[in-house]
């Protein structure tokens, strides 16, 4: 949700802001704008993406090695120029970028109407900076002294950068609930959402914590926290290869996502799993082992994609653990008072480690006692540094929009972790326990093998690239599978799609079927098999078309389906780590033939950090 950027050193700060915007676009991308401070505050701002701002910015003259830049994903106030960000101070002295919500804006505004602030935009941001200002004038204080006093009166969710005319040698950022990183090179300093932009320039980096101010200034960074005590920052290497956030040769992020997830799976088991030696290694349940074996019950919680592996987490563990799991809506978990015990483990499901839903139902669960495993892709994230312990997916930045390769990855460290749990609770059998091992070390090679195929997924798509709607069935470890696959298609093509058990079909959705309704099968040979095969029949009676997922060598749906995609077989379990893949292709490919920005689909963001 918004990217933030903000660049104090000796290069020109345009180009370095410009194109940290592009790389933080996949956070927000409905309008931006820069300010660049050398004696003047110029600010420019601009409906659309960074290349709308690029084309308002032309060629101006914005010669500066100070600016801030801001990349929007609206939520107060439409996307427009008006509610781009930077906004300014009524003296126009001075700019912030923010991202997050300011909850108690309007009060706040309405106080500072009282005074006489006349406001440009309907944005909670305008409003904070507004205060600061009223802030500083009032006490008659230093801009980051008026900062931190204004950040102790908002209640929210912040990352800003905050700049003024009358100190061109100073940049000031503070976080809370919204992530930000400072970038420290040699005589300069970056300051973005994540790491991405800065990279590039530098790998020493510092992550603010939660209520934490930045002061930069005259060439040095002074850290402190919102009580005005002194921090001693902390700085870190980045891991992160400027390759690893380029296309490397592919048209879009998501495609050469969808084609890393060989190597992506292989990560989230190195160093974890031997399957020559027969191995699993999961240090970080390792330090609570005990909690785990006596756990009353696991609680998996996450949002969208997240929330899919978790369901599939829940199979897992409940099949190979024998552990009771309840799988939840962050967003709904936290707004119920919701029975939590100190036995209770919660597991976080989170690619970005940073959605605001996630993360306030942890803290709801931490408060009550439970232990938080977190599962996550970025390194140091919110999510991350409040659980007690954790698997890292090691995916690699996931940039599209829509999560492919962190689905994939999730769901090999559920499974790991469930058949660790298995093994030392004694609930899984040897045999089953090598199986399963040998299974996960083969999938690599078995995604190599379907992404070989991907032309045939190409073909299908032609077929149905105009349907209006489109239904996903499975059953089983492959219910999920359907829920992922139709909400990958409705979020990149804008298609209607909707995923169902299969067994449901009858109790509803069929009424939907006819022979405009393309109906998606995840129907590989597994304990369900006889059954799916029967609600094929039922949506081919009704003239449904259908699209069958099955295990190589399947003659028997292919008999009765439109078109079949084969994937190799593999156990029950491990199916869903091969089926998503076509179902990634599909949606990739109907919503190119429809002209869709798969990388950056309308009203999205990447990382939802607001409620
Ligand atoms: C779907 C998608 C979203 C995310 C969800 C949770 O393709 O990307 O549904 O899965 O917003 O995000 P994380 O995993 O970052 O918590």
């Amino acid at each position: 949700m918004c990217g933030i950027v903000g660049y104090l050193g000796k290069r020109e700060a345009l180009p370095v802001i410009i194109k940290g915007l592009k790389r933080l676009e996949y956070r927000g991308y409905d309008s931006a704008g820069v300010a660049m401070l050398n004696g003047n505050l110029e600010i420019v701002k601009k409906k659309g993406k960074v290349s709308d701002l690029e084309a308002e910015i032309g060629t101006k003259k914005l010669d500066a090695t100070l600016g801030i830049g801001h990349t929007r994903w609206a939520t107060h106030g439409e996307p427009n120029d008006k509610n781009a960000h930077p906004h300014s101070s009524a003296d126009g002295k001075l700019a912030i970028i923010h991202n997050g919500i300011i909850e108690n804006y309007s009060s706040i505004k309405k106080e500072l109407e009282l005074s006489g602030h006349v406001f440009k935009s309907d944005t909670d941001s305008e409003v904070l900076i507004h205060l600061i200002e009223e802030i500083k004038r009032q006490n008659q204080c230093s801009i980051d002294e008026a900062v931190r006093l204004a950040l102790n009166e908002v209640v929210g969710a912040y990352a800003i950068v905050v700049l003024s005319k009358d100190d061109d040698r100073m940049m000031i950022a503070a976080r809370k609930g919204s992530p930000l990183v400072i970038g420290i090179g040699e005589g300069e300093f970056f300051v973005a959402s994540d790491a991405t932009p800065i990279i590039e320039y530098t790998n020493n980096v510092t992550y603010l914590n939660d209520r934490e101010m930045a002061v930069i200034k005259d060439g040095s960074l002074t850290v402190k926290n919102l009580e005005n005590v002194t921090k001693t920052p902390f700085i870190q290497k980045l891991e992160l290869d400027l390759e690893d956030i380029e296309k490397g040769g592919y048209p879009h992020f998501m495609l050469k996502e969808i084609f890393e997830q060989p190597k992506s799976v292989r990560d989230a088991m190195r160093g974890r799993l031997v399957s020559r030696e027969h191995h699993l290694f999961m240090s970080g349940m390792d330090q609570y082992l005990n909690r785990f074996i006596n756990a009353d019950r696991l609680i998996l919680i996450g949002c969208g994609t997240s929330w899919h592996a978790g369901l599939i987490g829940e199979y897992l563990f409940e099949e190979l653990s024998r552990v009771p799991v309840e799988v939840e809506y962050a967003s709904e978990f936290r707004y119920r008072n919701p029975v939590v015990r100190e036995q209770d483990i919660v597991i976080a499901v989170s690619q970005s480690g940073e959605t605001a839903d996630t993360l306030a139902a942890i803290e709801l669960a931490k408060s009550k006692g439970a232990l938080i495993f977190g599962v996550c892709n970025v390194v140091g994230s919110s999510i991350a540094r409040i659980a007690d312990a954790g698997a890292y997916l090691h995916a690699g930045p996931e940039i599209g929009v829509a999560s492919t390769k962190a689905f994939t990855s999730q769901v090999t460290i559920l499974a790991m972790m469930a058949m660790y749990l298995g093994l030392k609770k004694g609930t899984i059998s040897m045999s089953q326990y090598q199986e399963l091992l040998l299974g996960l070390d083969s999938i690599p090679d078995k995604v190599t093998k379907i992404l070989s195929k991907a032309d045939e997924i190409l073909t299908i798509s032609k077929s149905f690239y105009q349907a209006r709607n489109f239904l996903y069935l499975g059953r089983g470890f492959n219910f999920p599978v359907a829920l992922e696959g139709a909400l990958k298609l409705k979020e990149i093509s804008y298609i209607h799609a909707e995923g169902y058990p299969a067994a449901e079909m009858k109790h509803g959705p069929i009424a939907l079927i006819d022979e405009d309704m393309p109906v998606v099968f995840i129907a590989t040979k597994d304990s369900s098999y006889e059954k799916v095969i029967s609600n094929i029949q039922e949506v081919k009676a009704r003239k449904g078309k259908v699209i069958a997922i099955v295990t190589e060598g399947d003659t028997e749906i292919k008999s009765m389906a439109d078109f079949t995609f084969e994937i190799p077989s593999i156990s029950d379990a491990l199916v869903p780590l091969l089926a998503v893949v076509p179902l990634q292709l599909l949606s990739y490919h109907i919503a190119i033939l429809r002209g869709c920005n798969v990388d950056q689909p309308r009203n999205l963001a990447k990382s939802v950090t607001v409620e």
